[in-house]
């Protein structure tokens, strides 16, 4: 009897070891990951690390992007994402890439602010052998892995075509640019003008940077007003910068008439082209699903292209009813 109870015992204290020694273990790894200089060590020990250099948070377009990221990285566990936020300073950028390699992650995801000032570190990366994805806008160099994002020289051919049709080929442009060092603003820019200065009687009056934001948008069209007693449209190189330059147009209760062309498919604009205030907006797709299943590629030593065109579509009031934006 008593060597039973013995072994009664035994096999009790057995088991509660057993089940108590995974449990301690997962507490001391779910310290390790609540805190951010550990993400090279314990925590993160048999999973890739994906280090995403965003260059701003401010817009939706970007956040729209971050979310659909984290989604994606989301559904696989062997990925760990990290995003860093720019702040939309080139410096920042530069310096929040810096640290992802000195924290050693596995890839790099970049959307550069500029040009220019991202091309050096970006270099310094892919020369060292750390695969890098370019995102969205472009750097000077081929020096990366692969680029994904969809045409902006066709985005500006299709709009100057869309305009200048809807003018009947006669009349006065705004065009508000995006950041002046990022490629899509030169790009969107270029396509657009390679049509619509072919048309002798359309003219762009007005064109200043609005820095891919509403309220620098909104003052250059309040600028643009009061320069030019005659507007018939204005071309933005984003959603948000035509959104502003609506809201300005009606404060000066000019917008009656106005075409508003913009580019992104932001929720706002496409519920403003459904209710007839605003004329068309160009789907820019933000390639953050593609870029972790590209980055999943990688990691399994998979072959990639050096880029991944994505598609665009136009969206006026017709396809306003079906599609919804984010
Ligand atoms: C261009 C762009 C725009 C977007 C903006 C936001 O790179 O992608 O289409 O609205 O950046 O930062």
């Amino acid at each position: 009897m008593a060597k039973r109870l013995l072994t009664f015992l035994a096999l009790g204290l057995l088991l509660v070891f057993s089940c108590s020694e995974p449990q301690k273990q997962k507490s001391k790894e779910q310290k390790a990951v609540s805190s951010e200089e550990d993400l090279t060590t314990l925590a993160f020990k048999n999973r890739y690390i994906v280090g995403f250099s965003q260059c701003t948070f401010e817009d939706p377009w970007r956040i729209n992007m971050n979310k659909e990221m984290e989604k994606e990285a989301g559904q696989h566990m062997e990925l760990k994402l990290v995003i860093a936020n720019g702040e939309n300073r080139n410096a920042k950028q530069v310096a929040d890439i810096e640290n992802f390699l000195v924290m050693g992650v596995n890839i790099l995801i970049v959307s550069p602010r500029e040009s220019a000032p991202l091309t050096p570190v970006v270099e310094k990366a892919y020369s060292a052998g750390k695969p890098v994805i370019i995102l969205d806008r472009k750097i000077d160099s081929n020096k990366y892995t692969i680029f994904i994002g969809a045409s902006n020289l066709e985005i500006g051919r299709e709009a100057g075509k869309y305009l200048a049709e809807k003018m009947g080929g006669k009349g006065n442009i705004v065009e508000i640019e995006g950041i002046l060092g990022a490629t899509p603003t030169q790009e969107r820019s270029q396509g657009f003008h390679e049509i619509i200065d072919s048309y002798p009687g359309i003219k762009v009056v007005y064109k200043q940077p609005g820095d891919y934001k509403r309220s620098p948008a909104l003052k250059v069209m309040e600028n643009a007003l009061s320069a030019y007693d005659r507007i018939d449209a204005v071309y933005a190189h984003n959603d948000e910068m035509m959104i502003g330059a609506y809201l300005a147009a009606k404060a000066a209760k000019r917008e009656k008439g106005m075409l508003f062309v913009g580019i992104d498919g932001q929720k706002e604009a496409v519920d403003m082209i459904r209710q007839g205030l605003l004329s068309a907006t160009f789907v820019y797709p933000n390639g953050a699903k593609e870029a972790i299943l590209y980055a999943l590629m990688i990691a399994q030593g998979k072959s990639v292209p050096k880029e991944v065109r994505l598609p665009t579509t136009r969206v006026t009031r017709d396809e306003a009813l079906d599609y919804s934006g984010f």
